[in-house]
């Protein structure tokens, strides 16, 4: 077992990745958990793979435990069931020392993440990731939400976990779409931070051989969200760092009804346009794009989506990362080392034109 810590003043909190943690969930977690009840939310996938080993390690270790399951996928992460789960929640009698452990991927950890941040004005909150896009990216960082007709992830919060606990076994039963999907966060991590990590892919090439080593991938990638979110945990400045790829990757999402591409492969097309946008900025050098490009493919990602100026427009207008007539733009001085550049979204507009993106 392998444990980082993330350094939040007042609030720090372990990350321990290893193999068959699971089953060890309830003494790893008794130290960190005051009440007796934990609430295990998770979705109906998961549930028949883990719920019940997790709930006997933490019996074991004199928890309580009840299981809360909602329909899988992006659908459930809304206002209304959360509005469930604060019920459900109620009627188990939780109260202010019990805690909520989210196992499951993103959209768990997202969802019950915000229901531990609300209910009851806030009860402890554990992450077990078992997407790879939750174990490098979601279950790290504290960002909870839910989506709102008007978009993804629009009411939240920051609400660190007391602890996160990855078990990379639990990716043998991951669908080879959603392995994917992760992979793309994974590529991501190596192009903004870290040569090193994505050579080591590209000699990979596949699924196989990154589950040879796994845990070192994993526990590389959770390191540099540690760094970034100690050093910006609101997202105000180098956090906007870890949006390579995204500016671009919620315009594919959104132009296809967030129906037709997951998030992982809008991302692998929104890296590759993002490098070509660079180069026309005079930022990124060339061939960068070809390289991200040889690498998504390896790992069967999309490397270009097609979207129409308008597609791109009204989703520039609805991004996060815009202020004002503004929007924070990540590129790569090179592989391994991005940057944050401001730009009108006009001349964004005008950038992705001449790409022919
Ligand atoms: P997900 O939670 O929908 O999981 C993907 C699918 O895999 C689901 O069908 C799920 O049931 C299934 N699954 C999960 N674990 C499994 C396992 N071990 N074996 C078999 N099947 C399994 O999607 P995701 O990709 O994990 O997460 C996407 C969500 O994460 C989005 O809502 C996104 O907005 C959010 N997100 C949040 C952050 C953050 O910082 N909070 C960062 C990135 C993404
Ligand atoms: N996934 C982006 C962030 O956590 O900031």
């Amino acid at each position: 077992m392998k444990t980082l810590t993330v350094n939040l003043p007042g609030r720090a909190y372990d990350i321990v990745c290893g193999r068959g943690l699971l089953d060890r969930a309830g003494e790893l977690l008794r130290p960190v958990l005051r009440g007796d009840l934990a609430v295990i939310v998770t979705d109906s996938n998961v549930e028949p793979l883990y719920a019940a080993r997790l709930a006997r390690s933490l019996h074991g270790a004199g928890f309580r435990a009840a299981i809360l399951e909602i329909p899988p996928g992006e659908q459930s992460k809304t206002p209304e069931v959360l509005a469930e789960l604060w019920e459900q929640m109620a009627d188990l009698g939780i109260t202010r020392s019990d805690s909520v452990i989210a196992l499951g991927g993103g959209v768990v950890g997202d969802l019950s993440g915000f229901a531990a941040a609300t209910i009851l004005r806030g009860v402890s909150f554990v992450q077990i990731p078992t997407t790879l896009l939750a174990q490098v990216d979601s279950s790290v960082g504290g960002k909870v939400a839910v989506d709102l007709e008007a978009g993804k992830n629009l009411a939240g919060a920051f609400y660190q976990p007391k602890m996160v606990l990855m078990d990379p076994d639990t990716l043998k039963t991951l669908p080879d779409r959603e392995f994917r999907c992760g992979m793309a966060e994974v590529i991501k991590y190596g192009c903004i931070r870290d040569r090193a990590l994505f050579d080591r892919l590209a000699e990979d090439g596949g699924r196989e051989r990154v589950m040879a080593h796994v845990e070192e991938i994993l526990l590389r990638c959770c390191d540099i969200k540690r760094q970034v979110v100690e050093q910006d945990e609101m997202d105000t400045g180098l956090r906007m760092l870890l949006n390579f790829g995204h500016t671009l990757g919620h315009v594919y999402e959104r132009a296809y009804g967030y129906e037709r591409y997951n998030h992982g492969e809008a991302v692998a097309a929104g890296m590759t346009a993002a490098a070509g946008l660079g180069t026309l900025l005079g930022v990124t050098p060339e061939g960068v794009r070809g390289e991200i490009e040889a690498l998504l493919r390896q790992y069967g990602l999309p490397t270009s989506i097609a979207a129409g100026q308008k597609d791109y427009a009204a989703a520039l207008t609805k991004d996060k990362k815009s202020d004002g007539g503004q929007i924070s733009f990540v590129v790569l001085r090179e592989i391994g080392r991005a940057e944050t550049v401001k730009l009108e979204k006009a001349k964004l507009l005008d950038l992705i034109r001449e790409a022919g993106l």
